[in-house]
């Protein structure tokens, strides 16, 4: 049902494409060649080197299609996050552009709250309910308080929260004040869901029970999601595809397509194509990291 095509196809018609990018690593081969795709995001030789000097990515080119689940994977300091901010406009490029949906990204986030960018802490204020919280963009939004009410409540009962709506921050686990980080990015109907480690500092086993039910999400919204993880088993379990990079200086290695059926299920894990996908990506994560250390010799 979730089924990837589904999720692109019929959506691109007539959004003025050609640019004449001509970017491509390689994507976009993967099972059912599809011509309508619409791209969602366009990371067009975008590099970034830090005002101190420090050259975080080499000119990256990347398309990410709209209803895609893409993993960003790679050692420490490769530019995962620099890549991520960059897409989210937090972070201006030295170099290059940056589209969402064939805006620049900046026109693109005025234009409407399209995007949410969730982090790796969940960054709540610990003086302020559950449901103030998740309320907070649509108060800045000047949004009426009956109709944020209203998408609270409904977004609290897609994380599994609405029993938690007045509690505190500190009264909820770590899996749950995330799941209040996640409402809180959801709460603005976002198109496109960006996400740094969100479930990093959690147990293996609340990590997989947020990673299922993010996959739910992004099939019943039809989300585009670009994902950052140290987690070669996470990137298997949730994408459609895995963006592999490695540092010094920062930039992209290699891209695998993850072609298996959704919903992907407990069972997936334990399976044999489960474990191809995982040991191509340990043998390239394994490179990307080869190449950290020679570089840093
Ligand atoms: N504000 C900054 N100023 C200078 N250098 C920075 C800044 N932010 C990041 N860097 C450097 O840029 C490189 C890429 O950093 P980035 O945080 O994007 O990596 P990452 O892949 O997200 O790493 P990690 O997996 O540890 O989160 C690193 O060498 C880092 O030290
Ligand atoms: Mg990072």
């Amino acid at each position: 049902m979730s089924d990837m095509s589904d999720v692109r196809v019929g959506t691109g018609t007539g959004t003025g494409t050609g640019t004449g990018t001509g970017i491509g690593i390689g994507i976009g081969i993967g099972a059912g060649i599809d011509i309508h795709t619409a791209a969602a995001i366009e990371v067009l030789s975008a590099e970034k080197t830090y005002p101190d000097g420090t050259r975080a990515l080499q000119p990256v080119d990347l398309r990410i299609e709209e209803g895609e689940f893409v993993t960003l994977l790679g050692p420490s300091g490769c530019g995962k996050s620099t890549l991520l901010k960059m897409i989210a406009g937090l972070l201006a490029p030295s170099d290059g552009r940056l589209l969402l949906w064939r805006k620049p990204v900046s026109l693109a986030q005025a234009s409407a709250q399209k995007l949410a960018f969730v982090f790796q802490s969940p960054t709540l204020m610990p003086w302020a309910s559950v449901q103030a919280n998740v309320r907070l963009p649509l108060d800045l939004a000047g949004m009426s308080r009956a109709e944020a009410d209203a998408r609270v409540a409904e977004v609290l009962k897609l994380v599994g929260l609405a029993r938690f709506a007045n509690a505190l921050p500190r009264a909820l686990s770590g899996g749950m004040q995330m799941r209040v980080s996640i409402a809180r990015g959801l709460v603005t109907q976002p198109q496109l869901l960006l996400m740094d480690e969100p479930f990093g500092a959690l147990d293996e086993i609340t990590r997989h029970k947020l990673d299922a039910d993010l996959l739910e999400l992004w099939t019943a919204k039809k989300l585009t999601v670009v994902f950052v993880t140290h987690s070669i088993h996470e990137a298997v379990f949730l994408s459609t595809r895995v963006v592999m990079m490695a540092a010094r200086p920062g930039r992209v290695i290699e891209e695998f397509r993850i072609d298996e059926p959704h919903p992907r299920t407990a069972e997936f894990m334990v399976s044999p194509q489960f474990s191809h996908h995982a040991r191509l990506l340990q043998t390239s994560l394994l490179r990307a990291s080869v190449d950290t250390t020679e570089a840093a010799l």
